[in-house]
């Protein structure tokens, strides 16, 4: 079997060395396209693949037109929201995703980008501290619960809301569970978003709710820029101006929030995930899940079910 690691943004080496370990032991072949920049390079790899390990590659209708032998496409992490599901069932390709493998990278990066923001990016004055401070999680899922862990590390007071894990699962994490999305906002001084990308969370982080933020208040975002409703927060920035903003993921308006200088901050490149250990976890669990699914015929991780 072919398999293919298809990855605009590469993984470490020691993860490609690894998957390469993993996938000829198990007599399969792997075939590497790393940092390519246009999407014909992408439709020619996956021509004879039968198996293909991405990233936040795209995978949508027109890579599974063809990927004529593809059978499964496994995402080296969370997030799958880019590939196109409804048409990998149709094509009968099985998707994955390997939950958990690179959450500490990112929850790591979220003390990261929230101690340069209280800090005033350190721009000489002095800022702030986050002991004491209250941090609301939304959404407690892999990435959620380690940010509670660090964030007890730093004397923080952690609240989390979630509307598919219930209330007792949060409160034995040692992390207060409130009872609605405003409420975490009205509650907390820095509210940090893991929620994935689906047709209800597109664009509900906005106006409105990041309003209800005390004076001061941070919103950081290593989640997806599609769940920011970004016209309604500059308007918000731009008549708050005691709110920041930074983020993992490049809004589309990067430009308008370049305005509130001092006030956000974007990575150039989505930082969140790339550390070598998270993509050792990641790409040996892709490349092992692979194996199982051709040896063993195992879909423990699919995700088009
Ligand atoms: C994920 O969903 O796992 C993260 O967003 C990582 O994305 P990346 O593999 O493109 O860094």
């Amino acid at each position: 079997m072919k398999v293919l690691v298809a990855t605009e943004k590469p993984f470490a080496a020691a993860a490609v060395e690894g998957i390469r370990e993993v996938t000829e032991a198990a007599g399969n072949e792997l075939v590497l396209l790393e940092k390519y920049t246009d999407k014909a390079q992408l439709l020619e790899a996956v021509a004879d693949a039968d198996a293909v390990i991405i990233r936040s590659d795209k995978i949508d209708a027109e890579v599974l037109a063809a990927a004529k032998q593809l059978k499964i496409v496994v995402r080296a992490g969370a997030g799958y929201d880019n590939v196109d599901l409804a048409a990998a069932t149709a094509h009968g390709v099985v998707v994955e995703n390997t939950p958990g493998q690179n959450a500490n990278a990112v929850a790591e990066l979220v003390f990261g980008l929230l101690v340069s923001a209280v800090r005033g990016f350190y721009n000489g004055k002095a800022g702030s501290e986050l002991l004491g401070k209250k941090l609301g999680i939304l959404a407690f899922g892999n990435v959620g619960r380690n940010v509670a862990r660090i964030a007890k590390g730093f004397g923080m007071d952690v609240y989390a809301y979630d509307a598919y894990c219930p209330a007792e699962v949060i409160e034995q994490a040692g992390v207060h569970a409130v009872t609605s999305q405003d409420a975490l906002f009205e509650t907390c001084d820095v509210v940090s978003l893991h929620i994935p990308a689906t047709p209800e969370t597109k664009q509900s982080i906005g106006y409105e709710l990041v309003g209800k933020l005390k004076k001061g208040g941070v919103l950081v975002n290593t989640a997806r820029k599609e769940v920011i409703g970004e016209e309604g927060l500059v308007r918000l920035l731009a008549e708050r101006e005691d709110l920041r903003f930074v983020t993992d993921i490049k809004p589309d308006a990067d430009a308008e929030f370049q305005k509130f200088e001092g006030r956000y901050f974007s990575t150039p490149k989505k930082m969140g995930a790339q550390t070598a250990e998270a993509n050792i976890n990641a790409g040996l669990a892709a490349a092992r899940q692979i194996t199982a699914f051709f040896k063993e015929g195992d879909t423990k991780f699919q995700v088009n079910k």
